[in-house]
């Protein structure tokens, strides 16, 4: 290194006596006496105090090289909150290699300032301790999986952004074509038909951490760009697939945490919805979905007389104010359900509900026994049609139970068995689940004819799908494919797609088939969440170095902007008048 001999938060008290020469950002300048300045300097690995004389032009967020001598702090001065808290760079001359404007918000406390501000200025953003430790881990977890997928054979191949629109389910971003005017490319939603060609291909082991675009609403874990490991394998079922990227996915966590995961458990998703009221559990914390249609099998009250009546037990919740209850009574409402029934549980087996005289007394002892409720708890029932039940069950249960992002640990879940399709729609035809190449489960293909004469019976049929979880959050989905001509042309018809249809959409996949397509299976999940969990981070944004704002928009680029009338004219578009 020619500039300096060091990094700032490399230095300690090996490097006493040593002359250095650091570079880096002013963080703190603090004046002592007219001619002593100590600046505190900072760079990717941290900050180093340097006493400086004649710093009367150095300011904020200067840029400067500074050369002294390392030498120990006076003992009363020593920062133990600063990894180089007991050193400082004495006698230091300072060459000021940039000056700054005064910031727009003070780096050491962006966390506080507003967001729009922290994005129109991403690269201030950048310098913090927070983003730097974010990016650093994302780096961390992109490395791990390349060499973990390396090493299990996985061959890195590249696939196209500008491509024919793909099966994700969100919208496209869309892209017009000046060679072909009138025609558009569609921005890749994921790379999914392409890694099945690779298999065609043979090539037998695929991997790519893969740029993928949707144009959905942005959530907390959602935003319109985002990055995948994506993998296929042929000759393979679900659970090498799972195993392959379990191994990914701890080889990941161990190089940012520290720990290796144990290996991660299985719950199908009839009994993830039965028990936690959601496809993607988070088993951070109990308080499960407890079955109380038994106990009202006969009951005299209205509201339970239903196909499907569960509860949920708070511990400790027995002071949960009348005001808290009526807002919990609303959110269930909102969710969806016809009511929320509370019981508290008082000194001996007493018990407050405004129902409580709807219920017979065997009723009421038999839910605190089904929940094994104790003096000082609540417990809430829902009675509706199962999946309404479980539904707002499920995410009551993560109202009051569950634990800020950056507590429990990291509790990895596959959720398997997924049901091949979620709904019928109005028109008859059912939504697939996943995309529409995922494999029914062997022993519920012959289900696959049942729609003539009983639609609902489409909704048990299984597939081969499968989901990760991290701590309720969704980390990635996965499927065995369909393989087969025949079965995938079955599943087209069963959902409305007509032949003509699907060639015009997959054709390219269905001709594939034609000649010679290995089974296969395979996966992806968002580096973008898995690195914002391992990262303590609520939001995605966080671990992204220039992410979109919530409306979609970047504040620093002000991205979308329009586009001159000769681009537009050279794509052939003509811009309708906006929509008032
Ligand atoms: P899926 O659509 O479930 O599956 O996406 C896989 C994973 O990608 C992440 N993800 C997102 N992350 C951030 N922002 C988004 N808008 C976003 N959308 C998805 C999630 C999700 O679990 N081709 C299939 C996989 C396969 O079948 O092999 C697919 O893309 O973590
Ligand atoms: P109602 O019979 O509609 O006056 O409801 C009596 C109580 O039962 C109210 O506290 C409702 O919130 C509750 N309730 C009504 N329907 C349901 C239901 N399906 N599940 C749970 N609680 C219900």
């Amino acid at each position: 290194m020619t500039m300096r001999t060091d990094y700032c938060g490399r230095l300690s008290s090996n490097d006493i006596g040593r002359t250095v020469t650091v570079c880096g950002w002013v963080a703190k300048r603090r004046e002592h006496g007219e001619f002593l300045a100590f600046v505190d300097l900072r760079d990717r690995t941290g900050l180093i105090q340097c006493v400086v004389d004649h710093a009367h032009e150095i300011r904020s967020e200067y840029v400067l090289a500074v050369t002294g001598v390392v030498r120990p702090r006076p003992d009363d001065t020593i920062n133990a909150d600063l990894a180089t808290g007991d050193i400082e760079i004495g006698d230091a001359s300072v060459k000021i290699l940039s000056q700054s404007d005064p910031v727009p918000f003070q780096i050491d406390r962006a966390a506080e300032v507003d967001e729009t501000l922290r994005m129109r200025h991403r690269y201030l953003d950048l310098r913090t301790q927070r983003m730097q430790t974010n990016l650093r881990r994302r780096a961390q977890v992109n490395g791990a999986i390349r060499s973990s997928m390396e090493s299990q054979e996985f061959l890195e191949v590249e696939t196209p952004m500008l491509i024919a629109s793909t099966p994700e389910g969100a919208r496209d971003f869309v892209v017009p074509s000046r060679l072909h005017a009138g025609t558009f490319y569609a921005l890749p939603q994921s790379p999914q038909l392409f890694k099945q060609l690779c298999m065609v291909g043979g090539i037998d082991r695929y991997y790519q951490i893969a740029r993928c675009m949707r144009d959905e609403d942005l959530r907390a874990d959602r935003q319109f760009e985002f990055s995948q490991l994506d993998m296929e394998m042929s000759f393979a079922d679900g659970d090498d697939v799972r195993e392959i990227v379990s191994i990914a996915i701890a080889d990941a966590t161990e190089v940012v945490t520290g720990n290796r995961p144990g290996s991660i458990p299985s719950m199908t998703w009839l009994d993830a919805m039965d028990n936690y009221g959601s496809d993607k559990p988070d088993i951070r914390f109990g308080m499960q979905l407890t079955e109380l249609s038994e106990i009202f099998a006969e009951t005299d009250f209205n509201a339970f007389k239903a196909p499907s009546v569960k509860g949920i037990r708070l511990p400790g919740g027995g002071d949960t104010t009348r005001n808290r209850l009526d807002q919990l009574t609303d959110r269930a409402k909102g969710w969806g359900a016809k009511g929320l029934v509370w019981i508290k549980v008082g000194a001996n087996g007493e018990v407050n509900s405004p129902v409580a005289k709807f219920m017979s007394e065997s009723e009421i002892a038999g839910v605190l026994k089904e929940l094994d409720a104790e003096e000082g708890d609540i417990c809430f029932i829902v009675a509706d049609k199962w999946r309404r039940t479980v539904h707002v069950l499920g995410l009551l249960r993560l109202e009051l139970g569950r634990p800020p992002v950056n507590e429990g640990g990291y509790n990895f879940l596959w959720v398997t068995d997924f049901p091949l399709f979620e709904s019928i729609s109005e028109d008859g035809s059912p939504v697939p689940a996943h995309h529409p190449f995922t494999m029914p489960h062997e022993e519920d293909i012959s289900l696959l004819s049942a729609k003539d004469d009983d639609t609902e019976k489409l909704l048990e049929i299984r597939s081969q799908a499968y989901d990760l979880v991290l701590n309720g959050w969704e980390l990635g989905s996965g499927s065995v494919r369909i393989h087969q001509r025949e079965l995938q042309q079955q599943i087209f018809e069963l959902l409305g797609i007509n032949e003509e249809e699907a060639q015009a959409k997959f054709g390219f996949l269905m001709n594939a088939f034609r000649y010679g397509a290995p089974p296969h299976a395979g996966f992806a999940f968002g580096i973008d969440r898995l690195t914002a969990l391992l990262s303590g981070e609520e939001n995605i944004r966080e671990v992204i170095a220039f992410p979109k704002s919530q409306s979609g928009a970047d504040p620093l680029t002000e991205a979308p902007t329009e586009i001159d009338p000769g681009q537009l004219n050279e794509l052939g578009l003509r811009l309708l008048p906006p929509v008032t």
